[in-house]
């Protein structure tokens, strides 16, 4: 039994497959045609933290993969009364086939996932969001495979990282160690990379910049992010001064390749980390970055149920 808690548990050759998988998901989901691999399985949502994509994304998904969906948050469950995690997971895991949580500390996926008899997919933790940097670089992958496998469209690319050093800043770092391409990374000062959670040692994968506009020169893909990150709320006034150099601009994105794509995972704030003339530009492909959620979490699910299928049917 597999779980997807962070970006690195998956090898390269997996990625291979599941990079294919998607595009060819997606096609049946954009020609109509009935992928429903997941009849009788049922996928369970925990959240403890609020969303909008990863919700859509993983319950309309199952649902066209024949499958169903029940839906736990922390206001309507045990789980916000004490009920250790431990025990949920023995649980609800005895009832479904698959479980995906949203929650605060990776420990306490890790628990869960200690403790499920069945596959835990990670949907954001403080510290990681795997399916987000995994739908990013199909993304990318679709922009820029220029018909080539995404292996190597990944390779020699350069991501610029400009804003926080948060779950999204470690997982985009664990995908260029393994699919070798170069990020640069710029945070503020105070709201690095915490070396303990990712390594920084591969000086070819990373580098770090304290300028962000140096960070973006030479980039195919600028890619940021909010501010401040749930969980972090209380931190919001200090927050907004610190941050204030690290919006992506126009400027900022002139740094970069003339044919660089922006990213965000959404939601998005105009004015702050991110100028409405970028995000709203013809550079920025945040709607499809949004969209392929669905296609590579399908992949991801029914690889994790089912493992390598046969593209044939
Ligand atoms: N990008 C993302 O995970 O969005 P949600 O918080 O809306 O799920
Ligand atoms: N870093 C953000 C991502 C939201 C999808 C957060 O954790 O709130």
């Amino acid at each position: 039994m597999k779980h997807y808690l962070q970006f690195s548990d998956l090898s390269l050759g997996e990625y291979e497959y599941l990079f294919k998988r998607a595009a060819f998901i997606k096609h049946k989901f954009k020609t109509y045609q009935k992928h429903q691999p997941l009849v009788d399985r049922t996928l369970a949502l925990i959240f403890e933290k609020a969303s909008t994509r990863t919700r859509v994304s993983f319950e309309a998904g199952m649902y066209q993969m024949g499958g169903s969906v029940v839906n736990l948050t922390a206001g309507d469950s045990q789980m916000s009364r004490s009920e250790p995690i431990e025990d949920s997971a023995r649980v609800i895991s005895r009832m479904v086939d698959l479980v995906m949580i949203r929650t605060f500390g990776q420990d306490r996926l890790e628990r869960f996932a200690a403790h499920s008899r069945v596959p835990v997919i990670n949907g954001l933790t403080n510290e990681f969001h795997p399916c987000q940097i995994f739908a990013d670089l199909f993304t990318l992958y679709e922009h820029r495979g220029q018909g080539g496998s995404a292996l190597e469209c990944f390779k020699d690319k350069v991501v610029a990282w400009v804003g926080d050093g948060n779950n999204m800043a470690n997982s985009w770092l664990q995908a260029a160690q393994l699919l070798n391409f170069k990020i640069h990374v710029s945070t503020p000062s105070g709201y690095e990379i915490n070396p303990d959670i990712v390594a920084l040692s591969s000086k070819q994968s990373c580098e770090i910049f304290a300028d962000p506009h140096q960070a973006c020169m030479g980039a195919d893909l600028v890619t940021t992010d909010v501010w401040t990150s749930m969980g972090y709320e209380a931190e919001n006034q200090q927050r907004q001064t610190a941050f204030a150099n690290w919006c992506v601009n126009e400027e900022m994105m002139a740094q970069a390749k003339p044919e660089a794509l922006f990213m965000h995972c959404l939601p998005a704030h105009r004015g702050e980390e991110v100028s409405a003339g970028v995000i709203d530009g013809p550079q920025s492909v945040v709607w499809d970055e949004a969209e392929n959620r669905m296609h590579v979490q399908k992949a991801l699910m029914e690889y994790l149920l089912l493992g390598e299928q046969p593209f044939d049917d």
